[in-house]
């Protein structure tokens, strides 16, 4: 192995492919910093710089190279061949190396390699929901791998696996702790506790990862300082400018913060009559100096609804706050705007606000961890939700503006944006619980650097990489990821409805669970039928904020899509679907085919007992056993409800109690 480059990524890439030779062949490679000076049959992982050779410098188009981007090449020398991983950065050397070594453990390696990639992403962020007590909120994989009785966790061997694990998929900015910034985490920007922030921060830059921290919005109060956070108040913007200036004394290189305010009882500059323009701003003025950014949440809405308020729509909510700001947003503020309008459901529309702000940095929030989506005991492979978010066309600029061009500020030249997402991973041994849920941490990742990989080639590269080339195991888990999330769907809420969950932990069927709490969450469901009107016509108005193309589809009864059908129109459950059933017939056959599915998915697994390891295998068929009899739950509680709510019967004269 030769090595020309010398910043940190490179040593780490230098790092990560020996151990990863050494682990497949047993044998540990000879390395050399001398690029030109081994021969043949040689790995070259090459950081372009005036020093390099006028030979290597030639090999790659490196015009073609974006600042993380990287090629591989195999050339011809001496009689031989040789692999070159070459960037213009570290990280970029860093992930050409993760990607050559996944070539390895595929066996895809053969050939000629003329490989050329650029992440289309500049932002592919985690976000952590940890709290310094070691809990994780909406945490499904056991406690946090950063915090543990409210200080950091000393032995850090586990963090540096898991910046390894988000370097070999191109993660490059974590923030590590939870939205909501409770007393302890409000200290993580204060002396007590900045030098192991910056010890975490030293293991991310080995692997490119820019460490983010979620703060408190009314720092400047609890930690004592000033009575107010006023955001024009000079004293707060000037606690703000030292602040950072301390921060950045610790870690040179800290990436910013992630910031929930006014949302769910965080404070925020409502308090001030201020708006998220001010508020932001404020902070993006601290962070400017240092090259620093402001990730500011759009998760703002009225959580203290009256049922009877038939105006207030939570679903308006993000829009309605930000899209008469644009504009007003220094350039290092990046709004971050969950995929959907409502939160995190099996299926909901894409939010309205994705493209609508053409003078404001944007990036989309996705959630891995599944909170709502069976909490890492089903198994929901959420990639193909993902890829119809990515591939939405928001009509931002004309036909062909998806979301996926947005994000990645093609549509519009947004100094920063990209993809963010809240982590499922935890301190259980295999991070995420059910290793199924592994492929979803997997292909976020992959995503947020291409959003146009096929979801068939994410799921080949992950169970290929996690199970072996077994085509029989491939086979199985194809179909069982590919088939998981409308399976989930078809046994929960039906028809883009949402909620219908336990309220506060969020897990098992509560069809009024919501529908009698204050958070704005209804499906109004009487004895004649349900769904909330959302219409221009004669509804909430939140089918107007999209564009026109997407506006009239949701409007109409007879354009809009059956399973967005009940997030827009409140319809009798005689309702014909464009599918052929009523609405009542819908619920009743999908809650039936549901249970089905999760039959299939377990016939499926047993196929491959002795072709997985014990453990594993066992693993996976508890979680599989678990999410059987869930799904029978699900089903008998949501067609009892609307048996007995509609009276009617069911076609096939089925058992619904
Ligand atoms: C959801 C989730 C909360 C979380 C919030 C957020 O409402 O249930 O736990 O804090 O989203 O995204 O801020």
């Amino acid at each position: 192995m030769a090595v020309h480059g010398a910043s940190d990524q490179v040593a780490t890439a230098v790092r990560e492919l020996a151990f990863g030779l050494a682990e497949m062949t047993g044998m540990a490679p000879e390395i050399t910093d001398d690029p030109d000076g081994m021969d043949t049959n040689m790995i070259r992982l090459v950081q372009f710089d005036e020093a390099l050779s006028l030979r290597l410098q030639e090999l790659v188009p490196r015009q073609a190279l974006n600042e993380e981007g990287y090629a591989i090449q195999t050339i011809a020398e001496n009689g031989g061949e040789s692999i070159v991983v070459a960037a213009k950065s570290g990280k970029g050397v860093l992930y050409g190396t993760f990607h050559l070594l996944r070539l390895l453990q595929t066996g895809d390696l053969g050939g000629n390699l003329n490989i050329l990639e650029n992440p289309r992403n500049g932002l592919r962020m985690m976000n952590h929901w940890d709290n310094m007590d070691g809990s994780i909120e909406r945490g499904y994989a056991g406690g946090s791998i950063f915090f543990k009785d409210n200080e950091f966790i000393r032995d850090r061997a586990r963090i540096r696996d898991y910046a390894r694990l988000m370097a070999s998929i191109g993660i490059n900015g974590a923030a590590i702790n939870n939205v909501n910034v409770h007393h302890t985490e409000t200290l993580l920007i204060t002396p007590r506790f900045l030098p192991d922030v910056a010890a975490v921060a030293e293991i991310f830059r080995g692997y490119g990862i820019a460490l983010f921290l979620s703060i408190n919005y009314a720092s400047p109060i609890q930690l004592g300082a000033l009575d107010t956070a006023d955001p024009l108040d000079p004293r707060v913007r000037a606690w703000w400018r030292e602040k950072a200036r301390e921060i950045y004394g610790f870690i040179p290189d800290f990436g910013g913060f992630v910031v929930k305010a006014d949302s769910e009882h965080r404070p925020g500059p409502f308090t001030y009559n201020r708006t998220h323009a001010d508020g932001s701003n404020m902070l993006a003025e601290a962070l400017e100096p240092y090259g620093g950014i402001v990730v500011w949440r759009c998760f703002v809405y009225n959580c203290l609804q009256d049922w009877r308020d038939r105006t207030t729509d939570r679903a308006r909510a993000a829009y309605d706050h930000f899209k008469p700001l644009d504009g007003q947003f220094k350039k290092n503020v990046v709004l971050q705007i969950k995929n959907g309008p409502m939160d995190f459901q099996v299926r909901e529309p894409v939010s309205p606000l994705l493209g609508a702000m053409p003078e404001t940095n944007q990036m989309a929030e996705f959630q891995i961890t599944q909170e709502y989506t069976g909490q890492q005991k089903h198994l929901v492979y959420l990639v193909p939700q993902w890829k119809e978010v990515l591939d939405f066309d928001t009509f931002a600029r004309g036909e062909g503006s998806e979301v996926k061009k947005v994000v990645a500020g093609e549509t519009h030249p947004y100094a920063y944006s990209g993809m963010a997402a809240v982590i499922n991973v935890g301190n259980d041994p295999n991070w995420t619980g059910h290793t199924l849920a592994q492929a979803n941490l997997y292909g976020f990742g992959r995503l947020a650097w291409n959003p146009d990989l096929p979801e068939e080639a994410i799921t080949a590269e992950w169970v290929r990489l996690t199970f072996g080339k077994d085509e029989t195991i491939f086979r199985a888990l194809r179909s069982m990821l590919a088939d998981s999330w409308h399976i989930y769907e078809s046994y929960t809420s039906p028809l883009g409805i949402g909620w219908m969950v336990n309220p506060g932990h969020h897990y098992g069927p509560n069809v009024d669970g919501y529908e009698y709490s204050v958070w704005g969450t209804y499906h109004y469901a009487d004895c004649q039928g349900m769904g909330v009107n959302r219409t221009l016509k004669n509804g909430t108005g939140f089918t107007s904020q999209y564009a026109k193309e997407n506006m009239e589809r949701y409007e109409s009864l007879e354009s809009c899509p059956d399973e967005l059908l009940l997030f827009f129109h409140h319809v009798p459950y005689t309702h014909m679907l464009h599918s052929g059933k009523t609405v009542i017939q819908h619920i009743y056959d999908s809650h039936f085919e549901g249970v089905e599915g999760v039959k299939a998915f377990i016939e499926l697994w047993r196929e491959l007992e002795g072709r997985i390891d014990a453990e594993r295998y066992e693993a996976v068929s508890e979680r599989l056993r678990i999410q059987l009899a869930h799904a029978k739950e699900w089903r008998d509680v949501v067609n009892s409800y609307f048996y007995r709510k509609s009276g009617i019967e069911d076609q096939y004269g089925r058992r619904i109690y």
